[in-house]
């Protein structure tokens, strides 16, 4: 099945006042940087046509048009996961939608669990690169042509230049940063410690359950990405602790203020 989104970009285009030129993903207890939008535009996924709605608490479900840091935005309050039983394909319909009414930009942000000992719980990524171990690819099927490539490059996932920017944003604000890896698999269970282990000798930084589907679309359609994980635990193992959504979400209002300053920094200087 391929949805159809130039009916969801008409409906969209019919609503908003300008194209916007960034999009934003927010994660799991991020979504309140939607509500600093300026003249905001908040349309119900359930209003758009042919878009999923999203289920998990702390998602509010909507798109929201309008200004931030003088750009034209729009954000994702809330994203769709594989593990809620939506196909690949619906998981990233709303990047594609985000590039058919015109952003170029995409900030896609999460929250993850640390397999990097040196991190701590409330520390922000700038993510570098990914691993995809969904064990699929959003991009399986009849490739959309006017969109990209059979098969794309993916030897810089994330952009280099809004990487640095984000960096000197984080500096200058006095916020500390790490870069590193986000490994990404599908959930619903956080991991064990053994797949843990596996992620940290593969090379993640961070394990979680988004992102990649995401990200995968956008370099289809050559967006530039920058992407960010709020650390949110430590992942399964490393303390002898069992992990918890109600932690998940602690640590991201925890550490909120820092998020919204580093992406409005980011982006005042895109
Ligand atoms: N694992 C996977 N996804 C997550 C985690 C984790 O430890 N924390 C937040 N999202």
């Amino acid at each position: 099945m391929t949805v159809n989104w130039n009916e969801t970009r008409s409906y969209l285009e019919s609503k908003m006042q300008a194209k916007p030129e960034i999009g934003l993903i927010l994660g799991s207890g991020l979504g309140v940087l939607a509500d600093d939008i300026e003249n905001p535009i908040a349309i119900p996924y359930s209003d758009i046509p042919n878009f999923p709605v999203s289920t998990v608490e702390g998602h509010a479900g909507q798109l929201v048009f309008g200004t931030l840091e003088g750009k034209q935005v729009v954000a994702m309050q809330g994203r769709f996961h594989f593990y809620e039983g939506y196909s690949m394909e619906m998981v990233t319909f709303p990047v594609r939608v985000m590039k058919a009414i015109g952003v170029e930009t995409l900030i896609v942000t999460n929250a993850a669990g640390a397999c990097n000992e040196a991190f701590e719980p409330g520390d922000l990524m700038l993510i570098t690169d990914h691993i995809n171990f969904f064990g699929t690819n959003p991009l399986i099927g009849k490739n959309v042509d006017e969109m990209g490539p059979r098969f794309p490059d993916m030897s810089k996932p994330y952009d280099a230049e809004l990487l640095r920017l984000a960096q000197e944003t984080a500096d200058e604000l006095g916020i500390q940063v790490r870069q590193g890896v986000y490994f990404g698999n599908t959930g619903p269970t956080y991991e064990t410690p053994a797949e843990v282990k596996l992620a940290r000798l593969l090379g993640g930084d961070v394990v979680g359950m988004s992102t990649v589907p995401e990200v995968i679309v956008a370099r289809h359609s050559d967006m530039r990405v920058l992407g960010i994980s709020c650390v949110s635990n430590m992942a399964a193992g490393i303390l002898d602790q069992p992990l918890h959504h109600d932690e998940v979400m602690e640590t991201t209002e925890r550490v909120r203020a820092h998020f919204l300053s580093l992406v409005r920094g980011s982006i005042k200087k895109m």
